[in-house]
């Protein structure tokens, strides 16, 4: 599919590229790349920092490893999907993604999950089944500054709380 979508979209890398400039996790996710002298054969290592850093793989993820690691999207892809530890987009409509690295779980991340959970009545890694909202879990964004964070369709926001999770939830469940 995504192979499908980088021949059809050939501008489509150029948006992936500045939204994942703007974004730190790229960042850190390139570091890590550059660890690995962007070796074509680091594919899984660094599809499971991806993983830690984001929640799960999505499109754009994937092509922004294919692109740096000068791989095809079609290779990518066949392996992020052919692993049962790697998550892909989950279906949710909407994503919450609670990061759980050390920082986050010193200033109460655990809090902030179990009232998600017990609000929505999932675990980690499952989707509500109105299909509205995705819960997972990520281990360190590099947001430690701001612990504990969470990331909510996308935008990470600060110094989250058991309160204002449940919120953002609820707006997203009331829609
Ligand atoms: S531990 Fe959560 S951002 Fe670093």
């Amino acid at each position: 599919m995504i192979a499908t979508i980088a021949q059809k979209k050939p501008g489509r890398l150029k948006t992936v590229l500045e939204h994942a400039s703007g974004d730190k996790r790229f960042k850190i996710l390139e570091v890590h790349m550059k660890k690995h002298q962007f070796r074509q054969d680091a594919l899984i290592e660094v599809l499971h920092k991806a993983q830690e850093l984001f929640g799960y793989l999505e499109d754009d993820l994937l092509l922004f490893v294919s692109y740096k690691l000068k791989l095809p999207p079609s290779r990518v892809y066949g392996v992020a999907t052919f692993y049962h530890f790697f998550t892909l987009k989950p279906k949710g409509e909407h994503t919450c993604v609670v990061c759980m690295g050390t920082a986050c779980y010193v200033k109460g991340a655990e809090k902030v999950i179990s009232a998600v959970q017990e609000n929505l009545k999932i675990k980690p890694g499952e989707t509500t089944a109105d299909n509205k909202v995705s819960l997972l879990i990520a281990r360190c964004i590099g947001a430690c500054g701001i612990a504990p964070a969470v990331v909510y369709d996308g935008t990470v926001t600060p110094r989250a709380t058991p309160e204002s999770a449940v919120e953002q939830i609820k707006k997203w469940v009331a829609k």
